[in-house]
C-alpha cells in the first residue's frame, strides 16, 4: 500500500473512561475517543482526513486548496490551518453573512491568511464553489478542491486507519457512536470495520441528513475509498448503521437535547462539546442510553470528533 500521507497528527488519540457520566446516566460503560485532541489549530476529526487531503494536494502540485462550508465551519478551519502549515494559498466559500466582527473558526480562517468569499444563500454555495474554483484554475493559482467536510474516498481513508489504530489501543468497545454529516468520517469507520476486523457496532448519529442519504452516500463512499487500499470492497446501505432521530431542529439549531448533553459532560467529566455536532451527537447517545438501547454489560465508545472553538461563536455563545 503506497499511499501519500502527510503525518501531521498527534496519535494515537487517548481513550478515556467516562465514570461519572455513565454512573449519572445508570448507563453502559461509557468510554471517549479524543479527537478532539489530534492538533492541528484545535484538533477535530479533519486532522486526520487532511493528512491524505493535503498529500494529494501536494503531489498534484497544487498551490491553493479551496474549500467550501458553513460560515462556523470546522472542517475550513482546519483546512485552512493546513494551508499555512504546509505554504499553500487557501481559499473558502462560506455561506452566510459575514458578520461585523469575526468569531471563533471565522476568526481564525482570518488568522490562517484564508480568503474568503461568502454566500448570503447555502442554496448557491455549491456554483459559487465552482466558480471560485474555475476562477483559481483560469488565474494559474493552481486549485486543489477540498470536499466539503474533507469527506472524499481520499479523506475517508483517515477514518479507516483511524479504526486500525483503535484496534491496536486494544480498548474493548461494543459500540462505537459519532456524529455524521458530510459522511467521510462515518465511511472510513465503516471500511476500518472491515478491513481490520472491528467486531462491536459503529452507528453514526445524523447531525443534519436523512438516515437512507447516510446509508448510500456512506457506502458508496467507503466502497470508493477501499479502492485506494488495494482492493475494492462494494459496500451496500444494509452496512451502515445510522440514526437521524436527533437532527429535527435543523442544522446549526441549538435544542433543549444539545445543551444538555454538553452541560453533562463538561459537569460530570471536565470534556467540552461543541454545540453543532459532538453537542447532537452526545444528545443522540445519551437519548439511547435513557431508552435501554445499550445493554448495561456493554461497552460504549463516544468518537468525540471536535468542534469546540464553535463554543465560543457569537452565534452560539450565548444560547449554551
Ligand atoms: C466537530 C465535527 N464533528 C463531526 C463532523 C462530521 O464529520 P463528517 O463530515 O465526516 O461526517 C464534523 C464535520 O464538519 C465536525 O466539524
Amino acid at each position: 500500500m503506497n499511499i501519500p500521507r502527510l503525518n501531521f497528527a498527534h496519535l494515537p488519540t487517548p481513550i478515556e473512561e467516562m465514570p461519572r457520566l455513565s454512573e449519572a446516566l445508570g448507563g453502559p460503560r461509557l468510554l471517549i475517543k479524543r479527537d478532539d485532541q489530534t492538533g492541528l489549530a484545535f484538533g477535530g476529526n479533519k486532522t486526520r482526513k487532511l493528512e491524505f487531503l493535503v498529500a494529494e494536494a501536494r503531489e498534484q502540485g497544487a498551490k491553493t486548496l479551496i474549500s467550501g462550508g458553513a460560515l462556523q465551519s470546522n472542517h475550513c478551519r482546519q483546512t485552512a490551518a493546513a494551508a499555512a502549515r504546509f505554504g499553500f494559498d487557501c481559499i473558502l466559500v462560506l455561506s452566510g453573512e459575514m458578520p461585523e466582527h469575526a468569531s471563533a473558526n471565522l476568526m481564525l480562517d482570518q488568522m490562517f491568511g484564508a480568503e474568503i468569499v461568502t454566500v448570503a444563500d447555502r442554496e448557491y454555495r455549491d456554483q459559487t464553489l465552482q466558480e471560485t474554483f474555475d476562477n483559481a484554475v483560469a488565474e494559474g493559482k493552481k486549485p486543489y478542491l477540498v470536499p466539503y467536510g474533507g469527506s472524499s474516498p481520499t479523506g475517508a481513508l483517515g477514518y479507516a486507519f483511524a479504526m486500525d489504530e483503535f484496534m491496536k489501543q486494544n480498548s474493548h468497545a461494543d459500540w462505537i457512536v459519532f456524529g455524521t454529516s458530510s459522511g467521510g468520517t462515518h465511511a472510513g469507520l465503516v471500511l476500518g470495520q472491515r478491513v481490520f476486523g472491528y467486531k462491536g457496532k459503529v452507528l453514526g448519529i445524523s447531525i443534519d441528513e436523512s438516515e437512507e442519504w447516510l446509508k448510500s452516500h456512506v457506502s458508496k463512499l467507503a466502497s470508493d475509498a477501499s479502492e485506494k487500499m488495494g482492493e475494492r470492497i462494494e459496500f451496500t446501505p444494509a452496512d451502515v448503521m445510522a440514526t437521524a432521530d436527533y437532527c429535527g431542529a435543523g442544522y446549526g439549531v441549538l435544542t433543549d437535547a444539545e445543551r444538555e448533553a454538553v452541560k453533562l459532560f463538561a459537569k460530570y467529566e471536565g470534556l467540552l462539546l461543541d454545540p453543532v455536532y459532538t453537542g447532537r451527537a452526545a444528545a443522540g447517545m445519551i437519548d439511547l442510553i435513557r431508552k435501554g438501547f445499550f445493554k448495561k454489560d456493554e461497552t460504549v465508545l463516544f468518537w468525540h470528533t471536535g468542534g469546540q472553538p464553535a463554543l465560543f461563536a457569537d452565534k452560539y455563545a450565548n444560547k449554551i
